[in-house]
């Protein structure tokens, strides 16, 4: 049994200067560890809600010590001398205490911040590593690393909106470890950094996930430069080094039309423009091509793309167990972007997890644009069999903690990166 001693928390700040929470669980056993919750800017409006203290005199409204209280007060002595057999058992205890939907009870970054925390204390007083720990919450073995798609260009609400689409990612699809994976991923970075300088006359100007952000001239610009890039680090685009695109088109979806270049267009209009990309780019994933409440354009594009790109619901799916089954139903997605606190419990991220895979969907596990130096992710990813991770660049300590946790694990264990394209 894993018996909680007690939980307490602390406002911490993220990679963009803004408070989060980080929490600590202290078990019966002595065993005691910390976790801290990340939080996005380009969010979905249907994820669970993250408490902020509206002050505008602090941190403009964000702070969480409302959070932070509710972890020392309301969970602490709601939890504290009780005893759990499973993560899920906790989970539902703090589902319970919240008591409402989307968690605007105690907020999820209250929530997952002792769901985090209770998780590692438990592999710790397992005597197991966090990885094997997630591996046996979920109940498969481990078999895998996922493969990394790494934030070459970023544009939309990471990078001041001077590109419509949010990232354009590199996918390492011929590297056979993690190792050789970043270190592909550091070539074409670099070799983005010279044309950008060329091109653009920028320096190094990087955005919220460490991506270079010059003034492109168009979505399709960012992606036309990521091939010469890939070209200039000597990868041959599409057979060693593909593509994935974040469109994150809710953020420029208004009045029912895509504002993604002078024409706005309809759904039917950016699905031709999306397919028109995948035919001319070596775009293997396509990330919200669509906007979150576009329900009933989603099946023409994964009709149209879905044989050479997945199709990933980000800000669509919102890690939901119920809109990703509304989604498998539709025919609307071929994959899931997995953010543990779009939903706010690990339980629940599994029950998503499940819910893709059962579906023959793949999964990709990401970071937010505000991550703290925490590197659970990169043990979840690994524990639950996350086909790809998105964590972004590899610049700034917030992402290469857990890309090197990666390669802790990576050395630790010798797990083959998951191939890709999968059969
Ligand atoms: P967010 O965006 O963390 O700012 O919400 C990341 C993404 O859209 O993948
Ligand atoms: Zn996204």
């Amino acid at each position: 049994m894993l018996t909680i001693e007690k939980l307490n928390a602390l406002e911490i700040l993220d990679s963009r200067g803004r408070p989060t929470v980080q929490a600590t669980c202290r078990l019966a056993s002595g065993c005691v560890a910390s976790a801290s919750v990340p939080s996005g800017a380009s969010t979905g409006t249907a994820e669970a809600l993250e408490l902020r203290d509206g002050d505008p005199k602090r941190y403009r409204g964000l702070g969480c010590r409302r959070a932070v209280a509710n972890v020392n007060e309301t969970l602490h002595c709601a939890l504290s001398g009780r005893a759990f057999a499973t993560q899920a058992e906790l989970d539902r205890a703090l589902l319970e205490l919240d008591g409402t939907p989307n968690k605007s009870g105690l907020g999820a970054n209250a929530i997952l911040s002792v769901s985090l925390a209770f998780a590692r204390a438990s592999a710790r007083q397992r005597g197991v590593p966090l990885y094997q720990h997630f591996a046996d919450i979920a109940g498969a073995p481990l078999a895998t690393l996922p493969r990394p798609t790494i934030n070459l260009f970023s544009g939309g609400k990471h990078a001041g909106a001077q590109a419509p689409i949010q990232d354009v990612l590199v996918v390492p699809a011929a590297a056979r470890t993690m190792d050789e994976a970043l270190a592909v991923a550091f070539a074409v970075y670099a070799s983005a950094a010279d044309l950008v300088l060329q091109k653009y006359g920028m320096r190094l100007l990087r955005a919220d996930e460490g991506g270079l952000a010059p003034p492109f001239s168009s979505a399709e610009a960012m992606l036309a430069d990521a091939v010469e890039a890939i070209g200039a680090a000597g990868f041959k685009p599409g057979e060693e080094v593909a593509l994935a695109v974040d469109v994150a088109s809710s953020h420029f979806f208004h009045d029912d039309r895509y504002h993604l270049g002078p024409v706005p267009l309809g759904s039917l209009g950016m699905i031709e423009e999306l397919a028109r990309w995948c035919a001319e780019y070596p775009i293997v994933s396509v990330e919200d091509g669509l906007a979150e409440e576009d329900w009933l354009h989603w099946p023409e594009l994964r009709q149209r793309i879905g044989e050479r790109a997945l199709v990933l619901g980000d800000d669509f799916l919102c890690t939901n167990p119920a809109r990703i089954r509304r989604a498998i139903d539709a025919n609307a997605a071929t994959a899931l972007l997995l953010k543990v606190n779009q939903i706010g419990t690990l339980t629940e991220a599994l029950e998503a997890n499940h819910a893709a895979r059962f579906a023959g969907w793949r999964v990709t596990i990401s970071a937010r644009s505000g991550e703290t130096e925490d590197n659970w992710l990169a043990d979840l990813a690994v524990g639950w069999g996350g086909d790809q991770i998105k964590i972004g660049s590899i610049t700034q300590s917030e992402r290469l903690s857990k890309y090197n946790r990666l390669l802790e694990i990576e050395a630790e264990t010798r797990l083959p990166v998951v191939s890709w394209p999968q059969a």
